[in-house]
Parts: C-alpha cells; structure tokens; sequence
C-alpha cells in the first residue's frame, strides 16, 4: 500500500475513533453521544442514501442474495419499505428472470405488458395462469384481431365447476371500463372510483391493449410512501450473478426482465477473476448499468473493485450468522475495521460501499453506517421473516424458519441449479433454524427505529451527515455486557 493511501486510512480512521493497530468489530466499540438540536427521533424524515455511484435507497436496508433469504416476495416487501433485495444467484437463469418479473409486476402502477388469454382456452387454463402468475384476473383479447374483447377474474371462476367452459362464456364482454393510453393514476383513480371497478384495461384506438391499471395497485402506491421505484413507477430490484459461466448473459437477462441493479458475487472477491468480471459486465451493460461487486474486506480488494468499474463494493468476509471462513480458512477482518477501511479508500472515489454480514440487531446496523457504510445487507435479520423462501414449522413448543449459509454443506447438496459433475466443496457455512419473526416490515421497523434514534444522539438529520460525524469509542467486555438489559 502506498503512504498516501496508508495516511488516508489512518486519518480516517483516527476521526472514527478508531486505530489502525486492532480490528474491531460490533460489539468493541459503542457511537458516542453528541450534542443534538433534533428534539426526537420521529424528527427525522430523511433516510434516503447513495447505494451505489447513481442509485439511492430510502432506507439503507438490503437483504442477502441468498436462497433461504430473497426471491420476488422478500423484494417486493423489503422494496415497498424503501430498500431493497437481491434475488439470489443459485436458480436457473430463467427462473432468477421470473423472480425479477415477478417484482416488476407487484404494484406496478401501470402494466405495460398485462397478461392475457384467448376466449377459446378452458376456464382450467384460466386459473392455471391466474394461480401460476399471482395474479388475480386476465385480460381476454382476440388472437386473430388482437382485440380486447372481455376480462375474466378470479372471482369468476372461483365456483366455476365446469372446467372445460371457455373462457367467453363466462367472461366479463366487452364493452368493459377502459382509458386510452397515456392516462396518469390520478385519472385512473378517478374513473376506477366513478366505475366501481377494479381494472382499468388501457385500450389504443384500434382496440388492442396498451396496458393495465388496477385498484389494488393504486392503493399499494398510497400504502408505501417511501417504496423504492424505478422509472416506471415499478418496484426496484437487484438481482445476482456469480463470475463463472455464462455470467454476463446472465446479467443482461436480468436486466431486460427489468433488474435496476446487478451484483456479481464471489466468496473470494478479490481476485483477478472478479476484477475481470466487473469490466465485462460494465462494458456490456453500459457505463451506466449500476453494478455492485464483492466481496472483500481489505481497502487493496475494495479499490480493486472500483478501479475495474464498480458502482458500489460489498464488504465482508466471514462476519456472517451462517459463515464458517473464519474458522475453517481462518480469513476475515472483524466487520467493523472491515467496513471502516474500505469506506476510508471508496470514498477518495466517491464510491459507496454496503456492509454485507454480521447484524444482529439495531445497534450493529447503527454502527455499519456510523463507520461509512452507504447501505446494510442482512441476511439473519430477515431469515425469520414471512416473505423469505420456505414454509414455517413447529419445534420445541415455537415456530421457525430454515437459514442457511450458501456455502455449507446442505446447500450444495440442495441446489436446483447443482451440475451433478460439480465435486462438494468443503462447507464454509452451516445450516441452522432462526426464530419465526412476521412480516418484513416488523423487521425493519425495528431497524430503522433504533437508526432514527441513534441520529439523534448523534445529532445527525441525514444519513450522509450521520456517516459523517458519527464516531466510536472502544469498550471493554464488561462494559459491553453493562449495556444489555439483566
Ligand atoms: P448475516 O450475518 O446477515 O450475513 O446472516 C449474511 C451474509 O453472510 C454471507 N454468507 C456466507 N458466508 N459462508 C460464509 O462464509 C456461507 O456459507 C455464507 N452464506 C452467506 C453472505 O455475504 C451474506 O450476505
């Protein structure tokens, strides 16, 4: 390293309250009060922060790419909150495309692309489609002429026993409520209410649909004021890659079914490999594709990230409630030095880094951001949560959820996308059973609640302010052990 990246660290560090000689983690150090004008933490609306080189979060929560973490429902719930999740890498391709589609859908505001069926298809393929595609209703349009000519929903079928009946025969005709294309969700608002209806098909002059917008989904945009949007109104997603294989096809995939941000994900991020990687991905989807690399854990591996192009580099190497690296390989920086480290060199280039691992609770996702994190991945956070992939069960008198490490050995065995030729690697990672916790949004709001307060301590009324003055001091066992309720 050279001096003046050395005198970088150390001087960033040193204003941290923290020392270059010993890695900390959580638990060593506590954020010091300062003298605030903020008169309580409800004070604070502000919590929007740079993810990655142009794409900001409203809460800087992330949820893991992993399978027992994030697919479509933890991305819709987390996204509707504010931030946002990564759909995992270890599917088939076309189903990570489905996941990120399936997202897209959720309360989109306006459908650009409403499924449809023919009148001539059985009401079975109705509720086929209607049950694979989560969606509660289809338009009905004309194969021939490419008209809309009715609408089927689910409650019309629901006692529908004659599964063989076409679809015309027991489809809403036209003439239906429709709008033409082009009209905003204030109009929509106003004729779905005057209609009583639920869907608004957005019908061109010749008849065919232009698009879709639904009641629910109006009243999902009011529900959700901080949800995180892209363009379109649509909630955003990021989606996964790894850095082997047909990875770039894989991400250009995920970003036409309307990913808004792709991570490239390695256990060992610092490496040529991923170097190599980044400049693929950033040359095939365009400059400004944001894409976020790692994972690493020293300021060398993080600066080699975004010299090779990242927009954002994910830290932390074995921090995490399911990792084992540390005590098989015996590699990684307690998460805190880790962090704080790279935050030191990212933000010389004005790239921010998101703190991948080792949450346990509110305080440590205080202390992530308070050492320079721009965002908080969690996997064990969420693991307990509803809208994670798998089902509850019952054990020892309490309800659980399954977590586990993507490089342990369960889940190798387990994996869909598993070649049957790929030999076992070692486990890195184990399985284990997280307490059932609700929905997402309990999760979060216990987050962010502690976040909010801790600004206030600190007397910070925005996040970038926050990382800014916010600084640590160490602490002895004790007297960590002082501050946890008897
Ligand atoms: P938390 O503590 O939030 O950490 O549960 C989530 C992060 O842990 C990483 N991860 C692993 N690390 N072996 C590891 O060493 C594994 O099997 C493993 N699975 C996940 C990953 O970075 C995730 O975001």
């Amino acid at each position: 390293m050279n001096d003046n990246l050395s005198s970088i660290i150390e001087k960033y560090l040193h204003e941290k309250g923290l020392s270059r000689d010993i890695a900390v983690t959580f638990e060593d150090v506590f954020i010091i009060d300062q003298n605030s004008d903020i008169p309580s933490r409800s004070s604070i609306k502000n919590t929007r922060l740079r993810m990655a080189r142009d794409f900001f979060l409203n809460i800087p929560a992330v949820s893991a790419n992993m399978d027992t973490v994030t697919e479509s429902r933890m991305a819709v719930a987390l996204a509707r909150l504010g931030g946002i999740g990564f759909i995992h890498q270890f599917l088939p391709i076309e189903r990570r495309v489905r996941e990120v589609e399936k997202v897209k859908r959720a309360d989109s505001g306006i459908i650009e692309h409403p499924f449809v069926i023919r009148p001539d298809a059985t009401i079975r393929e109705a509720r086929d489609m209607m049950k694979n595609l989560q969606v509660s209703g289809l338009l009905v349009v004309d194969q021939g002429m490419g008209k809309l000519v009715g609408i089927i929903t689910s409650r019309d079928i629901r006692f529908e026993d004659a599964n063989e009946k076409k679809v015309a025969e027991i489809m809403t005709e036209m003439p239906l409520v429709t709008a033409p294309p082009g009209t905003g969700l204030e109009q929509a608002r106003v004729i779905l209410r005057k209609n009583k209806v639920e869907k608004l098909p957005l019908v061109d002059e010749e008849g065919r649909v232009a698009g879709l917008i639904t009641a629910k989904d109006i009243l999902k945009i009011e529900q959700y004021p901080l949800a995180l949007r892209d363009q379109k109104g649509r909630l955003a997603v990021g989606a996964t890659v790894g850095v082997s294989g047909d990875f770039a096809e894989d991400a250009a995939a995920l970003a036409n079914a309307g990913a808004d941000i792709i991570l490239i994900d390695t256990a060992r991020g610092f490496s040529t490999r991923l170097k190599d990687a980044i400049r693929r991905l950033k040359s095939e989807l365009g400059e400004d594709f944001p894409v976020v690399a790692g994972n690493v854990d020293t300021p060398e591996g993080a600066l080699m990230l975004i010299d090779a192009g990242a927009d954002a580099v994910k830290v932390g190497i074995g921090p995490g409630a399911v990792c084992k690296t540390r005590e098989g390989p015996g590699v990684g920086t307690p998460q805190l030095t880790a962090v704080a480290e790279c935050a030191a060199v990212a933000k010389e280039r004005g790239i921010p880094v998101m703190a991948d691992g080792g949450i346990r609770g509110g305080s440590d996702f205080c202390k992530a951001l308070a050492a320079g994190a721009s965002s908080v991945m969690m996997g064990y956070i969420f693991a307990g949560c509803e809208e994670t992939p798998g089902e509850p069960f019952y054990e020892d008198g309490e309800k659980w959820k399954i977590y586990r490490g993507s490089a342990s050995l369960e889940f190798q065995i387990s994996r869909v996308d598993r070649d049957e030729s790929e030999k076992l690697r070692a486990p890195e990672g184990v399985p284990r059973r997280v307490r059932y916790r609700g929905e997402t949004k309990g999760a979060v709001d216990e987050l962010m609640g502690a976040l909010r307060s801790s600004m206030s301590y600190v007397g910070a009324w925005t996040l970038e302010e926050y990382r800014a003055k916010a600084k640590f001091r160490r602490q002895t066992v004790s007297g960590f052990e002082e501050g946890r309720p008897i």
